[in-house]
């Protein structure tokens, strides 16, 4: 186990009774000018807008709408004009994992005098060192990132055909987690949501670390919760127990604790966020091609053991023969990623040609360090030109 330090002060406020008693006073102990911001829309056709704009009464409000699925720097712009234009004290973000990933963004920028873009390309250390930023309260509506309980955010350039992620300073301030909200998320995203947070785990738990059983045990129970309940939302959307294990899920894989005495970085995920990119899929879609595939990759005689680990502990596979558990656990949860009907190639999501997945390459191996120990098992530009050509 390496050394760490974990800190986080989210204040969560999970379940069905907080958001009309408590939103008002959660937001306002920060001030009368407050920026809400919302994606395209989902949170009027479900009426959480209207609830929302209920318990803001008497405050200021400023709107930021319209920010997309991998959210686009034009918007964190947009915010962070607002921001100084009104003298905003605090940010409600009221939505998915893009929305609340720009609204960090702009909580940052409104100190910033420069262009936001600088706060992502810098991976945020500008943000971190000298930056103040504004408090984030959300209201989350779909289970996937744990950006509810990160300082993480994920913001795309597509001018530059950049997607990045940078750390602020902060977690959000106060996080609103009813399930009941993500009833209205459709099939798609529940899908691509539930992978995401699979893929957060296996991130963390293929490392190079060793002895932390504290953390592969989390890791595997939350890994347990998130295969058997994502079918059941699937086939009963509004399934409270499916959707809160969800959303619970997805926030304790992504908050710091599973990556706790960890070595190494992730990934699967700078490969997929090259794929949204340059192609704006969505991530979790992403992540269901990729991850199978990258496990096939990886396994060896090294790595085998912490394959047939996950074989047995995960996937309730026995026997004796290690090769043989990882390569079954393999296909378990390639079988268990297509039975979510998601597009197991990347033809099924439209991407059908080769022609520029050197340079997404090129990217994803220099911004993850993956030819140099930032991943678990090293991988060169031409591995992972491989992979995404075996994706197709
Ligand atoms: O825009 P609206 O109308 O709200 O619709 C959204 C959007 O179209 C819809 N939706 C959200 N809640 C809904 C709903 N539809 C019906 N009912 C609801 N209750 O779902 C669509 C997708 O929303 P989005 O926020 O994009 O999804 P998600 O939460 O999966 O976020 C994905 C983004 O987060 C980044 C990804 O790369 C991607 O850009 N990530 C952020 C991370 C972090 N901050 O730690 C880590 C992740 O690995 C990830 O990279
Ligand atoms: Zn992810």
């Amino acid at each position: 186990m390496e050394d760490f330090r974990f800190q986080n002060s989210t204040d969560i406020r999970f379940g069905k009774h907080h958001i009309d008693e408590e939103l008002h006073d959660a937001v306002a102990q920060f001030g009368q000018n407050v920026l809400l911001t919302y994606g395209g829309g989902s949170i009027k056709k479900s009426g959480l807008y209207d609830r929302v704009m209920k318990a803001l009464d008497g405050l200021h409000v400023v709107e930021l709408s319209g920010i997309a699925p991998n959210p686009k720097i034009a918007s964190v712009r947009d915010g962070q004009q607002l921001t100084k234009d009104h003298d905003i004290d605090v940010i409600l973000s009221v939505g998915g994992g893009s929305v609340l990933d720009a609204s960090k963004v702009i909580a940052s920028a409104k100190y910033y005098d420069g262009d936001a873009w600088d706060l992502v390309a810098d991976r945020g250390a500008k943000s971190r060192a000298n930056i103040d930023q504004l408090p984030v309260v959300d209201i989350l509506t779909l289970s996937a990132t744990g950006s509810e309980m990160n300082s993480g955010s994920v913001i795309s350039n597509p001018d530059l055909n950049i997607k990045l992620g940078t750390n602020g300073p902060n977690t959000p301030a106060v996080s609103f987690l009813d399930p009941q909200l993500t009833y209205s998320v459709s099939k798609w995203q529940t899908a691509a949501g539930s992978f995401d947070i699979f893929s957060h785990l296996t991130e963390q738990y293929f490392d190079r670390s060793t002895a932390n059983d504290v953390k592969a045990g989390i890791i595997e129970g939350m890994m347990r919760s998130v295969i058997k309940w994502a079918p059941i939302a699937l086939k009963e959307p509004d399934n409270y127990d499916a959707r809160a294990n969800l959303m619970w899920g997805a926030t304790m894989a992504l908050n710091g604790i599973a990556r706790s005495g960890n070595a190494n970085g992730w990934t699967v995920h700078p490969i997929e966020h090259e794929l949204s990119a340059y192609y704006d899929i969505t991530h979790g879609v992403g992540l269901g091609i990729l991850t199978p595939r990258w496990m096939k990759r990886v396994l060896s005689d090294e790595t085998e053991a912490n394959f047939a680990r996950f074989g047995r502990e995960v996937w309730h596979l026995t026997g004796e023969n290690d090769r043989e558990i990882a390569e079954k656990a393999i296909q378990a949860t390639y079988d268990w990623i297509k039975s979510l009907d998601i597009p197991m190639t990347l033809d099924d999501v439209d991407i059908n040609t080769d022609e520029n997945f050197v340079e997404m390459a090129q990217e994803a191996v220099r911004i993850g360090g993956l030819d140099q120990a930032g991943g678990y098992v090293n991988l060169t530009v031409d591995d992972v030109v491989d992979l995404y050509k075996a994706s197709l």
